[in-house]
Formats: structure tokens, C-alpha cells, sequence
């Protein structure tokens, strides 16, 4: 098979990440540089010896030999964009968020699906070791029925100018959950509150929970304004429990051989709390340590190649839109839990 041809929409911050993931992958040829920065799609695309560099997606559209286009520019953009590239028969790798509303979102995938193209949500949290590792163990019940999600995701961050703190974090923890948890475990509500000490005019600090259809609940802690970097996640089940430390490359994971039961009790001990505990072993896999782009581009020209749904699809971008949109309205009115 030939090499599959690929345009780069967008040359900002993250599209260089996707150049260069894209070039190196072997199957994959990057035909287009495109930005309405003409001279910064310039820059990029001569690092990686591109020669397609252009400001219009109409002359990259016109390239029979592109299959798929990855975007990354603005959520704002993303619908017009995205919308344009399937009508001429493309197939899609959208930065996330998806889109900048849930409606521009589902009329990016419903279009795909008419159009039987591929569309692709860059989750890219999804594609490293670790997320594959805590997919693994919490969907084939190693850790037993699924409890909580616990996220501190805080640093001394680059407040955004256009989206605030959930949008800019929680879509790594939203698609982080859509991707674990087991089939039949949805979310139902979300409640967020939030704080703008700085007066930026949205909000810098917040905190989401997320309710799920097993009675499991989700809490993401995210914060621009911490002294500190962390990066952790903690995840109960009713046989074990999780912990990911992302910041700890030697032992990003750590899973816990402990319990807390209440066992076959009668009412009378289940009110005066008698839990019994089980503290055993803890192991540490070890992870391979792989770029998650570079997943997310093998994962993309795959899809392509075969004509088969990506492991975070354009539905997954959509499911984890609609929670941002439900954390945004719950914000709004002072944390009241939205349904989803
Ligand atoms: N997956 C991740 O972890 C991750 C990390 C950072 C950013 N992102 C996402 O990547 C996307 C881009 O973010 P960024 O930080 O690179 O933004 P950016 O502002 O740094 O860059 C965007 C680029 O897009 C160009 N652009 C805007 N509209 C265009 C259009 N219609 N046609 C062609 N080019 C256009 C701009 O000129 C700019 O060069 C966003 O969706 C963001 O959320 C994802």
C-alpha cells in the first residue's frame, strides 16, 4: 500500500507537534502545511522538507492525493473546517476540544456519517501507555466494579484568553473517563463551581463532579493558579484501587491490592459503619515509554487505510463536548447539577 497523504491545518502552538508526528510516522506522507499565516506554514512545513505550503484549505482540498486533514486551529474554527474537508471527501483528525459547541460538533459528525467518513477526536491523553494501561485494568474488572475518579490536574498555568480553566483542562479528564469506563457506565449530571481571583473574566480555578449511571462519581480539581505541578489520578473499585502520577516517569502507576467492605451485614452494623479493610500489595506495571502523538497518527492513517472507526472517535469528541457544555451552564448558575 502507498503512503497515505496528510495536510496540517494550523501552524500555531500544537500543529508543529503534528507535523512532526506525521512525518515521522512511516506510512504517512504530509502534503500540506496550511495557515492563514502564510509565512509561519512556511516555517513549519521547511523543517520537515514539505512542499505544500499554502493560507487556502480550498487549494489542499483540491489535492486528490490527501486522504486525511488534522486540525489544529481554534475550537472556534473547527465546524467550518471540518465540515468542508468531509464534503470533499476527507477524512478528519480534529484537535480537541471537537468544537467550540456541541451543536457545531454533532453537525461535524452526523455530516461524517452521511458522507462515510472517518472523523477522529485528538484525545491524546488516550494514546499514552498509561491511559491504555488503566483502560486495560479498569474494563477488564481487575479492579472490580468501578467507584470514583479522582483528578488533580493544577500548576502554575498559562491563563487562557478565550476559555476558561474547565475548557482548558477538563477535556483531557472528560475523555480520559469516556474512555475507561466500562460499556453501560454513563455520566448523568454535571455540577461545577469555579473562581476568577485574578479578574480575567472567567473562571481560573474549579472543581467538577460528574455522577455516573452505576452511582460511581467522577471529581476533576483544576487549577492555573497552583504553586505546584500535579498531575494525578485516583481511581476506587470494590476490589482495588489506581493511582496515576503522572509527573513520576518511573512509576507512573501504582495499583493497590486494598479494599473497604461492608460484607453481608444487617442493618443495625451497616448504620453503626463497620467496615472491614484490606491493605496488601501494591504493584507498579512497567509502562513503555511511547509519544501518545505518535499513536495518534498511526491510530488516524490506520483508520484511514481501513475505513474503521478510531479508538476516540468524532461520537467520543461529542460525548466529551456535551460535558463541557453541562460544566459550563452548571458554573453559570452556581454549580446546579446539569443532566446529561
Ligand atoms: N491535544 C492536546 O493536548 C492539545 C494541546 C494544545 C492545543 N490543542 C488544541 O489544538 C488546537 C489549536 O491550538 P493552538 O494552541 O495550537 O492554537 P494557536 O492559536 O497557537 O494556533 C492556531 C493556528 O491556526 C491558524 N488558523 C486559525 N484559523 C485558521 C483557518 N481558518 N485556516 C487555517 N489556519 C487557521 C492560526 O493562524 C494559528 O497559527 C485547539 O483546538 C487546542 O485546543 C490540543
Amino acid at each position: 500500500m502507498g503512503q497515505t497523504g496528510i495536510a496540517v491545518v494550523g501552524a500555531g502552538y500544537w500543529g508543529p507537534n503534528l507535523v512532526r508526528n506525521f512525518a515521522a510516522d512511516e506510512g504517512s506522507t504530509v502534503r500540506w502545511v496550511c495557515d492563514l499565516d502564510l509565512a509561519r506554514a512556511g516555517r513549519l512545513a521547511g523543517r520537515y522538507g514539505v512542499t505544500g505550503v499554502t493560507d487556502s484549505l480550498t487549494e489542499v482540498l483540491a489535492d486528490p492525493d490527501v486522504r486525511g486533514v488534522a486540525i489544529a486551529t481554534p475550537a472556534r474554527t473547527h465546524g467550518k473546517i471540518a465540515e468542508a474537508c468531509i464534503e470533499a471527501g476527507k477524512d478528519v483528525l480534529i484537535e480537541k476540544p471537537l468544537a467550540a459547541d456541541v451543536e457545531s460538533g454533532r453537525a461535524i459528525v452526523e455530516k461524517a456519517d452521511a458522507a462515510g467518513a472517518i472523523v477522529m477526536t485528538d484525545h491524546t491523553f488516550c494514546y499514552t501507555s498509561a491511559v491504555g494501561r488503566i483502560r486495560e485494568t479498569v474494563r477488564g474488572g481487575d479492579l472490580g466494579s468501578f467507584h470514583y475518579y479522582d483528578s488533580v490536574r493544577i500548576n502554575l498555568g498559562l491563563v487562557q484568553s478565550d476559555v476558561d480553566v474547565i475548557w482548558d483542562l477538563a477535556p483531557h479528564d472528560f475523555s480520559i473517563l469516556d474512555f475507561i469506563v466500562p460499556d453501560g457506565v454513563n455520566p448523568v449530571s454535571v455540577s461545577a463551581v469555579g473562581s476568577d481571583p485574578l479578574g480575567v473574566g472567567h473562571a481560573c480555578v474549579a472543581y467538577v463532579t460528574v455522577t455516573m449511571s452505576n452511582g460511581a462519581i467522577a471529581h476533576v480539581h483544576l487549577n492555573w493558579l497552583s504553586p505546584i505541578k500535579v498531575r494525578s489520578v485516583m481511581i476506587g473499585g470494590s476490589d482495588r484501587m489506581l493511582v496515576w502520577d503522572d509527573t513520576r516517569p518511573t512509576q507512573r502507576i501504582s495499583i493497590y491490592d486494598t479494599t473497604a467492605t461492608i460484607g453481608d451485614l444487617s442493618e443495625r452494623e451497616r448504620r453503626e459503619a463497620l467496615v472491614s479493610y484490606r491493605i496488601g500489595d501494591m504493584v507498579a506495571p512497567a509502562l513503555p515509554e511511547v509519544e501518545a502523538l505518535a499513536e495518534v497518527a498511526r491510530e488516524f492513517r490506520e483508520a484511514i487505510e481501513s475505513r474503521r472507526a478510531p479508538a476516540t472517535d468524532g461520537w467520543a469528541g461529542l460525548r466529551v463536548l456535551t460535558l463541557l457544555d453541562a460544566a459550563s451552564r452548571s458554573l453559570e448558575s452556581g454549580g446546579q447539577a446539569i443532566a446529561v
